[in-house]
């Protein structure tokens, strides 16, 4: 799996009208932070709705091998007896994070302040990413990693005998150091302050603070101040995963894009650090009603009604990125079935991703008869209409799953089927996905052609 395995070529047809329920998987940001967070309370914390992709099951090997206790119960039913803040065991063997960048780099940031050594490793798509946009902070903490040119996995890093609490500055939008700066935090005395000039989800903030410890946030002009005080004894907690609104995403486009369809996708997480493709969907004249609006598990939540619905392009705004980063795939494909262009700024994290998603999709869509701008940071789609777009290519997934989903995607409204090289990474974010979309009536399938 996730580019261990053999690859799994599939393909997307033209699709009747989709219709009925699509209950997609819980949320993957926050399922790792429930086990990450468990494994450091002291006690047993229970989770329900956990999604059990191949990312988010390397979470829970590594933090067996930390020395949490993990144990599934029953499907998304599981529970971790945690080992207390600063009490991670030194990992016996290599920590396999698979294709995970949100996995690896929070359990860094995670074991970075305790005084032991852990070697990281990943799949050939996460031994390609940046890993010093987290070393460097967790430097600053007394840490040291020893990884290959770049700063790329394999990684060992060396935990901070005596971890100094720190400030910093997050130079890029992510999540992902944020969280693994406020992770090392926790086991360094005093306070450490992470500031962001973008605001990018806030699950770990939202969750440390479920978990009991002390941390403020302010925003002020330098941006989002996130002041968190070390060495707190977390509690462990019952945590209901919302569904995931990245998940969600691929469901939800494929209705609108397929000529008379209906579907209801209920229990999704409306985060505002999160919804910012559903905002977008809207200004682009998406049929989607927000029905029995609720809060799930701390997070604000609603069931999607989604039909069907005639398209315009639009220009995205650029401070609305970090709120849809994993969305811009399939939206570009929506884009593709709009008339007129969809203008896609301030999107150069895509290129870091778990492939450079903008070079990705252009290649894809072009494959698939699309007209394309890029640069840097942008991406423009020339959309064609529904049901105009040709279609009939084979586009490579390079071990990314919200590209390969993005693709079948495409395939069910395209005039010809859209093939992928390789569809086994869905595997790491939404497994259940092919069955899932053949209940909706949607034409996806293993063979190729
Ligand atoms: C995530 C943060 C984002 C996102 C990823 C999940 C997280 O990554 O793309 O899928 O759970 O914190 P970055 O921090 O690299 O933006």
């Amino acid at each position: 799996m996730s580019g261990h395995g053999s690859p799994i070529p599939m393909t997307a047809r033209k699709s009747g009208p989709l219709r009925g329920r699509a209950e997609v998987p819980g949320d993957k940001s926050i399922s790792h932070r429930s086990l990450i967070l468990g494994a450091l309370a002291v006690g047993e914390t229970n989770v329900t709705g956990l999604l059990e992709g191949q990312d988010v099951l390397d979470t829970a090997t590594a933090m067996r091998a930390f020395g949490a206790e993990v144990v599934r119960h029953a499907p998304g039913s599981w529970s971790v007896h945690g080992v207390g803040v600063g009490g991670f065991a030194e990992p016996a063997k290599v920590i396999d994070c698979g294709n995970s960048g949100t996995g690896v780099r929070l359990i860094m940031g995670a074991m970075a302040t305790s005084p032991i050594t852990a070697t990281f490793t990943g799949d050939a798509s996460l031994n390609r990413r940046p890993m010093g946009r987290v070393t460097d902070p967790l430097a600053l903490f007394g840490a040291v990693a020893h990884g290959r040119q770049g700063g790329r996995l394999p990684m060992t890093v060396v935990g901070a005998k005596e971890p100094v609490p720190v400030t910093y500055t997050v130079p890029m939008p992510s999540a992902q150091v944020k969280s693994a700066v406020l992770l090392a935090g926790l086991n360094a005395p005093g306070q450490t302050v992470v500031i962001e000039k973008e605001p990018t989800r806030d699950h770990s903030e939202r969750m440390l603070r479920g978990f009991g410890a002390d941390l403020r946030v302010e925003d002020l002009p330098e941006g989002r101040v996130i002041t968190l005080m070390g060495q707190p004894e977390l509690r462990p907690q019952t945590v209901a995963v919302p569904r995931d609104p990245s998940s969600a995403a691929f469901p939800v486009c494929a209705a609108l894009i397929v000529e008379g369809s209906d579907i209801l996708v209920p229990g999704v997480s409306q985060n505002p650090t999160r919804n910012g493709l559903y905002t977008t969907l809207v200004e682009m004249g998406a049929d989607i009603e927000f029905l029995n609006p609720r809060e799930e598990g701390g997070e604000p939540v609603a069931d999607l009604r989604v039909r069907y619905s005639a398209l315009k392009g639009i220009e995205v705004p650029q401070e609305r990125a970090a709120s849809m980063i994993d969305e811009f795939p399939v939206l570009s494909v929506v884009a593709a079935c709009a008339e007129g262009r969809t203008v896609m700024r301030g999107v150069t994290e895509l290129r870091v991703k778990e492939s450079d998603r903008i070079d990705a999709m252009a290649r894809g869509l072009e494959a698939c008869g699309v007209r394309i701008e890029e640069e840097e940071d942008v991406l423009i789609v020339h959309g064609m209409g529904a049901g105009n777009v040709p279609g009939g290519a084979t586009c490579k997934t390079h071990i990314d799953h919200r590209i390969a989903m993005s693709f079948l995607v495409l395939g069910l409204a395209a005039r010809k089927p859209v093939s992928v090289d390789d569809g086994s990474p869905i595997a790491t974010s939404f497994p259940a996905f092919e069955g899932l979309m053949a209940g909706l009536g949607g034409a996806i399938g293993r063979a190729n052609g």
